[in-house]
């Protein structure tokens, strides 16, 4: 039996994952192994909810950066303040994450730029130490049991750059995450959806509709990849009663808009094709 999906929610605690290529058993391993971690995957498919859910098992606390081009080297490691007339080093997340040896989670490493990604260089390599040039030279340390997993999507990606190979290094431990199958995508939809059986057959249609657009995103015929979010989007708004063929319009076609009258009408003829007319 399914869990009704209110109570889930309610217990905080609980991250809803379905593990469903053992990723949690890998990244188990690579942190007994004082590994480092990198998770390689498009958009939407469970990186996020992954590490999290790892760190709520491990009972690891969580400490995130989400990179961009605006992300600055004194967010990670820290900067000086002047209170009263003092000059403080308040500490980044970086420097907070080592000493305390939280689990540091770096969203999308290959968004930021070189001179960000060279201060984590130092502190990522075996030393597993920082030299506070902004703070008298002083020395971090990472505690022992010190874990970092960070995430990058695909090349093709707009806007993302290449690892340098040196950063790369650091992270012995590549785990790929795609689109799950089919059958694994509606069981991910019911762990966040109370799915009715009278639902199933719209739904299977909503993930068979996704695949043809990831496939065509994938060849460039189409300029975007739909993910798990609209899948489970797609649930919710089946659940409101609101027929699945206009559900399909607003979760999926309408986004294509964006793109001109062709993209659009491209994704709805896929979607008369799998729904039908009415
Ligand atoms: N294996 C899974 N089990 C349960 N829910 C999942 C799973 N994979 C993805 N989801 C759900 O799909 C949605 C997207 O997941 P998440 O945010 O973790 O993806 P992401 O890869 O981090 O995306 P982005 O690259 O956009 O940051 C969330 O609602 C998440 O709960
Ligand atoms: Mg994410």
């Amino acid at each position: 039996m399914e869990t009704p999906v209110a109570s889930k929610l309610q217990d905080s605690q609980e991250i809803i994952y379905l593990d469903w290529n053992n990723a949690l058993d890998t990244m188990e391993k690579a942190h007994r192994s004082g590994l480092f971690v990198l998770i390689i995957g498009p958009k939407g498919t469970g990186k996020t909810t992954l590490v999290r859910r790892f760190a709520s098992q491990m009972k690891k606390e969580l400490d995130s950066v989400n990179f961009s081009l605006r992300t600055r080297e004194s967010h990670l490691v820290g900067s000086r303040t002047l209170e009263k007339g003092q000059i403080n080093f308040v500490e980044g997340v970086l420097v907070k994450s080592m000493k305390a040896g939280t689990l540091l989670y770096l969203d999308e490493l290959n968004a930021a730029e070189a001179d960000v990604l060279l201060r984590l260089d130092e502190a990522l390599d075996d030393r597993r130490q920082l030299v506070l040039k902004e703070a008298e030279g002083q020395v971090i340390r990472a505690a022992d049991d010190w874990f970092v997993v960070a995430t990058i999507n695909p090349l093709s990606h707009v806007g993302t750059k290449e690892l340098p190979p040196q950063l790369l290094s650091r992270f012995p431990v590549r785990m790929r995450l795609e689109y799950p199958p089919e059958q694994i995508e509606l069981d991910i939809v019911r762990r966040h959806v109370a799915v009715e059986e009278a639902m199933v057959k719209d739904i299977k249609h909503a993930i068979q509709l996704a695949k043809n657009l990831r496939d065509a995103a994938a060849v460039e015929e189409l300029y975007y990849s739909p993910s798990l979010r609209e899948t489970i989007a797609f649930a919710k708004m089946l659940n409101t009663g609101m027929p699945a063929r206009k559900v399909a319009e607003v979760v999926y076609a309408n986004a294509y808009d964006q793109w001109g009258q062709v993209e659009y009408q491209k994704v709805m003829d896929m979607i008369t094709s799998i729904f039908g007319d009415s």
